[in-house]
């Protein structure tokens, strides 16, 4: 597991250095990113059976940057202190892995071939960015 997220996490400290990208960049904000590029990008071939290994890897990159993100916190909102923000970020963190679960259900239907359950973990997908964002963004 942590052999598979160091890839990711070397690459969210060396980013800023090779980027020339700004303070505020944040482990959390680049591994949006990589989610936010990865998803647009199966949701172009995710109803195609001849690219189901590309949307394998994309998927894995979801998954690496999703699990990424549990890792990290999320920048509360005004005035949370004590027990509200502990499970604040509780709740984040929990999100975070419920958007995980869902990327693995697409991995586990393209291992499988499977194009409609592939479809509908995708759906899961978009609806639990949603969700997490309406919570913590
Ligand atoms: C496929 C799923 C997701 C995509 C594509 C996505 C995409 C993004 C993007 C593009 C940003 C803006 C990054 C920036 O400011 O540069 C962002 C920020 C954020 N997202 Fe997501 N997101 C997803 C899932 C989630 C989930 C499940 C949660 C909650 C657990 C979440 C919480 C946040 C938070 C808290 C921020 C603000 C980070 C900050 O400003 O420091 N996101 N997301």
């Amino acid at each position: 597991m942590l052999k598979s997220l160091l890839p990711l996490l070397l690459l969210s400290l060396a980013m800023p250095l090779v980027s020339g990208q700004g303070d505020d960049e944040t482990p959390l904000t680049r591994a949006m990113g990589v989610l936010q590029g990865s998803t647009r990008a199966l949701g172009k071939i995710v109803e195609d059976p001849d690219q189901r290994d590309e949307a394998l890897r994309l998927l894995k990159l979801m998954e690496e940057a999703a699990l990424v993100s549990a890792a990290q916190e999320a920048p509360p909102f005004d005035d949370m202190e004590g027990q509200e923000l502990a499970l604040f970020q509780v709740g984040f963190r929990r999100s975070c892995l419920s958007l995980a679960d869902a990327i693995l259900e697409a991995e586990a239907a393209c291992i499988q071939g499977d194009g409609e359950a592939l479809k509908a973990a995708y759906a899961q997908i978009l609806r639990r960015k949603k969700a997490g964002h309406n919570e913590y963004k």
